[in-house]
């Protein structure tokens, strides 16, 4: 995960920069950069690969100062180099910023028309133009900052230094995360309240939208709609531990607001923005022109399995079988020569899955490991492997590693459909752009969080809960219902909606909610009727939808939770977001343990 730290102080900066990256160092990343005012002037260090290497480079040419910004990347768009290293500049301003700008072709296609050099492969040193060209118009660095930012399509947290001007620093926040630390004739931005916990104690977190205008003496944030705004400030007594939860009450709390920015990374990783094109790593052998292929997991790893089974299905014909990791390492299942087992787990050490992975190696299969902890005993057993960049996963109950496990999938499929050439280049640029706009939609997905809240009051009193899907949402409404049980203790049952009517419709009456994943696609008519039948038995309906959805079902729905529209591809995504916030906010109300549920364990090493 990237970070960034940013510094307006009375000492040296550049060892405090390096002092908050490594702080940062357990996100995980693979280049670093600082850059400070030196007599007014931009100066930067960036090295590729860790910490040592720019220390080195500090050690042989050092940077005066005392305002700066500082950066790790975890290489997204463009690979790990020192040209694509942050901080991005230009001789009037640098800047660091994590998560992805949507927009950047379009904003770098124009900036190049008006002149702007471009020295990297990123989204990211588009901002750096952006700003300059509206202070080559004349603006101040507060407005062009603003300006800027204004321009800017996507999710992302950014910190800006400008040339010229000792007393300015400018961080803005929409998807991912940014505090503002307070100090004593001092001020920092920090991507978490780690980041700053070396100099100060009394922390600000900017909201979705801010923009933060810092200088020694104060700070001043306006907010989306460019109000001067009030943020509160919080004290961190306890260093870093205290600080690494910032001013979520939960880890799981935490980890659901960190997806913009996971998702970001994730997809970023596997996607060549600029070309609308998948890159996938080298696959050592796994071939993706195959004709059938096994995906293997547990738990919430086994469910992201399932909503790829429908897109590898949906977009490259391939016959794809899935099953729990437990099952089916005993069935002694047949594996297809043309095929390739894809094994999804989180820790990277489930024993089942760790299991069935050495069952699919001895019966000659390749294997692919889709794994958030690297050189975890799957990531190493694997022939290749596709990382998720979720970062350290606190919280038993998964959530933002699911989401990165459905964003690497995603890509998968799309790379497994070129493969077998079932994807025009055209659709595969719709796909690949659909993914890129994930991280935004689900900024504003997390929006519904106080609707979730009132419906999760009235949800912590049942007893039971269905939850109910179609097609590539049926995975969604099973994943919602394990949150559920997992963490609140209340009975959950995820089932397709279709077969409502083959059981558990004898289930319904006025105590039981029925939570519908339902957004507006080619199948919701189905679902609607399978509403109807809820509805005429005195059911109550909690219905995730959208606009369109909304309208359709506002006569028999008790509830709805209003999700944007999103492309039909990446709506698992979407949909992801309102059910974890169910749980999650039912959890709360019951007063359970939400980040270590009794009986669970985030790590299951035994059978
Ligand atoms: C445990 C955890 C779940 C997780 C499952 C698989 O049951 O509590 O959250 O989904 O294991 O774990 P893995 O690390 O393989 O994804």
């Amino acid at each position: 995960m990237c970070g960034i730290i940013g510094i307006l102080g009375a000492d040296p900066a550049a060892p405090r920069l390096v002092q908050a990256l490594k702080l940062l160092e357990y996100r995980g990343y693979d280049s670093a950069g600082v850059a400070t005012l030196e007599n007014g002037a931009i100066s930067r260090r960036r090295a590729a690969g860790k910490l040592v290497n720019l220390e080195r480079e500090l050690a042989e040419a050092p940077l005066a100062g005392i305002s700066g910004i500082g950066h790790t990347r975890w290489a997204t768009h463009g690979a790990p180099t020192t040209a694509n290293a942050h901080p991005h500049a230009t001789d009037k301003v640098a800047i660091v910023h994590n998560g992805i700008i949507e927009n950047f072709r379009a904003l770098r296609e124009e900036l190049i028309r008006a002149g702007h050099r471009f020295t990297s492969e990123t989204d990211s040193e588009v901002i750096a133009h952006l700003i300059t060209d509206y202070l080559d118009k004349g603006q101040k660095p507060e407005q062009a900052a603003i300006s800027a930012v204004r321009r800017l399509e996507g999710a992302f947290g950014i910190a800006v230094l400008f040339a010229g001007d000792e007393d300015i620093l400018v961080g803005a926040r929409k998807g991912s995360p940014l505090a503002v630390g307070l100090g004593d004739g001092e001020m920092f931005l920090g991507s978490d309240a780690i980041a700053v916990s070396p100099f100060t104690q009394r922390v600000m977190f900017l909201e979705e939208g801010d923009i933060a205008v810092l200088s020694r003496a104060k700070v001043k944030v306006l907010d989306a709609s460019g109000q001067l705004a009030e943020r509160q400030v919080h004290i961190f007594a306890g260093g870093a531990a205290a600080a690494e939860k910032g001013n979520h009450r939960h880890f799981m709390q935490k980890e659901i607001y960190e997806q913009p920015e996971t998702t970001g990374r994730t997809i970023t990783r596997y996607v060549n923005a600029y070309e609308e094109r998948v890159e996938m790593p080298n696959l050592d052998g796994v071939d993706l022109n195959s004709d059938s292929a096994i995906i293997i997991g547990c738990g919430t790893a086994h469910y992201a399995g399932r909503v790829a089974e429908y897109w590898l299905e949906q977009v490259s014909g391939i016959a794809v079988e899935t099953d729990i990791a437990s099952e089916f390492r005993y069935r002694k299942p047949a594996v297809g020569k043309k095929s390739f087992g894809v094994f999804v787990s989180q820790s990277g050490e489930t024993a089942d899955t760790l299991a069935a992975l050495r069952y699919c190696k001895e019966n000659g299969l390749k294997t692919l490991a889709v794994v958030n902890v690297p050189e975890s005993t799957i990531w190493r057993e694997a022939d290749a492997r596709l990382p998720t960049l979720a970062g350290p996963e606190i919280g038993v109950a998964s959530t933002k590693a699911f989401t990165a496990q459905l964003s690497a999938l995603a890509a998968l499929s799309i790379a497994v459909g070129r493969a077998r050439g079932t994807l025009s280049s055209q659709e595969e640029g719709r796909l690949v752009h659909a993914l890129m706009e994930t991280p935004r939609l689900i900024t504003d997905a997390l929006a519904c969080e106080p609707e979730i809240e009132v419906i999760a009051q009235e949800l912590a009193q049942a007893r039971d809960v269905l939850y109910l899907g179609r097609g590539v949402h049926y995975p969604i409404a099973l994943e919602g219902a394990l949150k559920l049980k997992e963490i609140s203790y209340i009975h959950a049952e995820g089932y397709a909606a279709g077969e409502l009517k083959h059981g558990p419709i004898a289930l319904i009456d006025e105590h039981t909610p029925v939570v519908v994943v339902a957004p507006h696609d080619a199948l919701f008519e189905k679902t609607l009727s399978n509403m109807q039948e809820v509805n005429a038995r005195g059911g109550k309906l909690i219905v995730i939808t959208d606009g369109a959805g909304a309208v359709a079902c506002a006569d028999i729905a008790k509830h709805i939770i209003m999700v944007p529209t999103c492309d039909p591809f990446i709506a698992p995504l979407v949909y992801s977001v309102p059910i974890q916030l169910l749980a999650y906010l039912t959890a709360v109300h019951k007063g359970t343990d939400v980040d270590q549920p009794r009986n669970l364990a985030k790590s299951v090493t035994v059978e």
